[in-house]
């Protein structure tokens, strides 16, 4: 996955700094390299400012004076960040074929394939419809945003992966995602699959791409606010929005949509739930299947990418939960549209704003998390999971307001941070670490591992706890670290008994929950709240230990290497 960022009509005359800061904004969404092109307003010519790297605080070359400029930052998705990154999948069919027809490459991108294949194209057709023809040949994910120097017309082109039009009286913005447009404008249109839009100066208009006809655009204002896509003052984002979970759990946890009585009831009529996801939504799957289990109601949680084979499980009475922060992550989009052929309900449990998940939901349960920046998934994971806990309060008619206050002081507190700061030096070194959890904090245990994995780059695995006999325990030597979630639930004992199992062995075991015990070398206090909810106070923890530890080991959680903030391939 990648950002794009346009401007056309830069009323500043600072095209290329205000594409640079765009990409800035974008950076989450790849970082192995970036480049802009900037129409000059006095001749045909496209200037272009290429590099390799992360765009960090980089400053552009180019001059100031253009009104229209675009720009691209990569994320290398197959080898590395100079070999092919396919987005089109068919590009090398498509580069031979226009080998033959003697264009010259430069590099292995499919990229440029679709610059050369829009040239040819353009040999017997004005610009907007040799884009879209060039496009149509196009098999994969793809966004795409063409630039002529001479006439200084941009194409935008959509299938697959997101792109947002941001409007002005005087300017269009174009971009991956609405975060980089909050300071501009939140006048936004989010086009679908298989829409292209013609932007001059004076006019934007929306095609479909397949029947190359004209389309209504109807704009849309957006209520995220430009600050919330800012550190404000945190050293990184992944720490501002952990800090941010004080207010978005509570507020998912209490908030009362039609769309959440609307799932319940359908619960109630026998609805089965399934929950497809990738990576950390995944884990708030499984736990989702706990919270469920807790109503008596029978789930299944599937990983996107392994959906295939279950997918002629799915009837009309099949309610598909399709958990997503972004929206836009490939595997799942995948699965839950076969889902959805068999007549599936679609429930979306989304983040982001505008997403291809969200067009293809039947229902939205409200996530309002806000811009989650940072790669590393905090507190969208939490506001999700508290979607399934206010299912629960629905069904169950409980309440969370004792959770709600206990957390909020605890997430906040100085000793919390101290004490996990402390912990975390004694694993700067660590090449493993284990982690046990039990029900609700199986789950818990291997988010809290994916944290710690996806922002120091340690291995971190997690097991339930009842697995250590079964051949798990072989790995524990003198010394090694073992995170044992805890809760105040029936099955404390069991789980302490498997800490003083690891400890046996030699394990230096890092005890989280509401009670010490003397198996622990560290104990990391967590509130006494009930079982369940032990989830959100354990799964903080992994994100703030991941955090000081990534930190401490000189990683970015914010940029995490080889990581980017939305697959949006498969
Ligand atoms: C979470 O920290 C990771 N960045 C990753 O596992 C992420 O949760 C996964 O790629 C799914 O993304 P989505 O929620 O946008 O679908």
């Amino acid at each position: 996955m990648c950002g794009i960022f346009g401007i056309i009509n830069d009323e500043k005359k600072q095209a290329a700094q205000t594409v640079l800061d765009g990409l800035k904004k974008l950076e989450y969404r790849g970082y192995d390299s970036w480049g802009i092109a900037l129409k000059t307003s006095d001749s045909n010519e496209i200037l272009l400012d290429k590099h390799i790297g992360k765009i960090g605080n980089a400053v552009t070359n180019l001059p100031t004076g253009g009104t229209i400029a675009i720009g691209h930052t990569r994320w290398a998705t197959h080898g590395g960040v100079t070999d092919a990154n396919a987005h089109v999948e068919n590009y090398q069919e498509l580069q031979s074929e226009l080998r033959h027809k003697k264009h010259q490459f430069i590099s292995e991108t499919d990229t440029e394939v679709i610059a050369h294949l829009i040239e040819e194209e353009a040999k017997t057709k004005p610009l907007f419809l040799a884009t879209l023809t060039a496009f149509k040949k196009l098999v994969g994910s793809n966004a795409i945003v063409v630039l002529d120097g001479k006439t200084g017309e941009v194409v935008v082109c959509r299938n697959g992966s997101p792109v947002v039009l941001g409007v002005t009286k005087e300017t269009t913005y174009i971009a991956s995602d609405a975060t980089a447009l909050l300071d501009k404008t939140n006048t936004v249109y989010f086009m679908d699959d298989n829409e292209a839009a013609y932007i001059n100066k004076s006019y934007i208009e929306l095609f479909s791409i397949d029947t190359e006809k004209a389309k209504k655009l109807v704009l849309q204002k957006i209520d995220w606010k430009a600050q919330a896509a800012e550190k404000g003052g945190f050293a990184h984002f992944a720490l501002k929005e952990i800090s941010e979970q004080s207010t978005t759990i509570p507020h998912v946890l209490l908030k009362r949509s039609k769309a959440l009585s609307e799932v319940a009831e359908l619960i109630k009529e026998g609805y089965r739930p399934i929950m497809i996801a990738c990576g950390s939504a995944s884990y708030c799957g499984l736990a989702a299947q706990y919270v469920f289990a807790d109503l008596g109601i029978d789930s299944t949680n599937y990983g996107g990418y392994e959906y295939a084979p279950f997918a002629r499980l799915a009837t009309d009475k099949t309610l598909v939960f399709a958990i997503s922060q972004s929206g836009e992550t490939a595997d799942t989009i995948l699965a839950v549209k076969e889902a959805k052929k068999r007549g599936a309900k679609i429930v979306g449990v989304i983040n982001a704003q505008g997403s291809t998940l969200e067009r293809l939901s039947d229902y939205l349960l409200p996530v309002e998390a806000g811009p989650e920046i940072a790669v590393v998934s905090t507190k969208a994971f939490t506001a999700q999971l508290a979607t399934f806990f206010a299912l629960h309060s629905v069904i169950k008619n409980d309440d969370p307001s004792t959770f709600i206050n206990e957390f909020s002081n605890w997430i906040q507190s100085k000793e919390l941070h101290k004490t996990i700061l402390d912990c975390a030096k004694h694993l700067l070194k660590s090449e493993h670490i284990y982690l046990i959890g039990k029900h609700i904090n199986y789950p818990s245990a291997l988010e809290f591992a994916l944290k710690l994995k996806e922002t120091s780059y340690i291995h971190a695995e997690s097991f339930a706890s009842g697995e250590l006999k079964h051949g798990v325990i072989s790995l524990i030597q003198p010394g090694t670290p073992c995170i044992v979630l805890t809760a105040h639930d029936d099955i404390y004992k069991e789980v302490i008994s498997s800490a003083i199992e690891l400890k046996s062995r030699g394990g230096m075991i890092i005890g989280v929950g509401p009670d010490t015990n003397q198996a622990f070398d560290f104990h990391i206090k967590t509130h006494a709240t009930g079982n369940l909810y032990s989830i959100f106070y354990n799964v903080v923890v992994g994100q703030l230990l991941g955090y000081f530890v990534g930190v401490g080991r000189g990683a970015d959680p914010d940029k995490p290497r080889n990581l980017a903030k939305s697959v949006t391939v498969k």
